[in-house]
């Protein structure tokens, strides 16, 4: 039986969801795999959103807004792109990157939204179900998408990527910008960063466990690991629980 692929949208109200309105009404045939969820504007979707339409199984997610400069509140779509990005970079780190998207779509443009979906859908039956579908989904990888839905959460990334376009757009009181490439080095390092810190809060989840332990269960050198849990405490998201023989032992809080 041939593979097909289950999709989630989600299309702006102003532009791409009138989009996929005029292709209907045009009688424009694309394939029926996605199915769509309206938000008033793409600069709505949550990454958490993106993150946890994957961890159920779906296939692939496509978010769909005004071209730039069109959103019907300004900046909503700009902000969607970086919010995106970030999301993309984290399913990187899972191997997931390719099954989502971004794209823009008039409402004028019923036969280019056909176009869109007909691409992704035909891109995701080249990659295959996902490994979080089925039966037996591919546990390991489940769990490092938990900790990237929590991570895309986190106050960290929240911040960072809400003031991205402050911070490389505008200038400071001394007329100056902050490069780009040093904010992307900034954010990637933040990625890497939050991505282990939520891998180690699950799994302190059900046990309690000394750097060590984490370090072999999460293979993660074990001086990371130490560092992770200071900063972790310092956020009151772990504590010492007990000290086993010489070795502190944490538990999540
Ligand atoms: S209203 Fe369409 S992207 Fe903002």
């Amino acid at each position: 039986m041939s593979f097909e692929p289950k999709i989630l949208g989600f299309l702006c109200n102003w532009c791409s969801y009138a989009g996929a309105d005029l292709a209907g009404v045009s009688r424009i045939q694309y394939p029926p795999n996605m199915r769509v969820i309206r938000v008033m504007c793409s600069g709505r979707v949550d990454p958490k959103f993106i993150i946890q339409a994957l961890e159920l199984g779906l296939d692939g997610v496509f978010v769909m807004g005004c071209h730039p400069g069109d959103c019907h509140y300004l900046d909503g779509n700009y902000e969607a792109e970086k919010k995106f990005e970030m999301t993309k970079k984290f399913l990187s780190l899972a191997g997931l990157e390719d099954r989502i998207r971004l794209d823009w779509v008039s409402a004028s443009e019923g036969k280019r939204y056909s176009e869109v979906v007909t691409k992704f859908v035909n891109d995701i039956k080249e990659l295959g179900p996902s490994p979080l579908n089925g039966e037996e989904p591919d546990e390991e990888l489940l769990e490092n998408v938990r900790a990237i839905k929590a991570a895309v959460s986190s106050e960290r990334m929240r911040a960072l990527v809400g003031r991205e376009r402050k911070i490389t757009e505008e200038e400071n009181v001394y007329g100056e910008k902050f490069p780009e490439e040093k904010f992307n080095e900034l954010m990637d390092l933040a990625i890497k960063e939050e991505y282990e810190r939520h891998r180690i809060l699950l799994a302190l989840e059900k046990y309690s466990k000394s750097v060590k332990d984490l370090a072999k269960e999460l293979d993660i050198d074990p001086s990371l690991v130490l560092e992770h849990m200071l900063v972790l405490k310092s956020r009151s998201q772990v504590d010492f629980g007990e000290i086993i023989g010489n070795t502190p032992v944490f538990i999540r809080l």
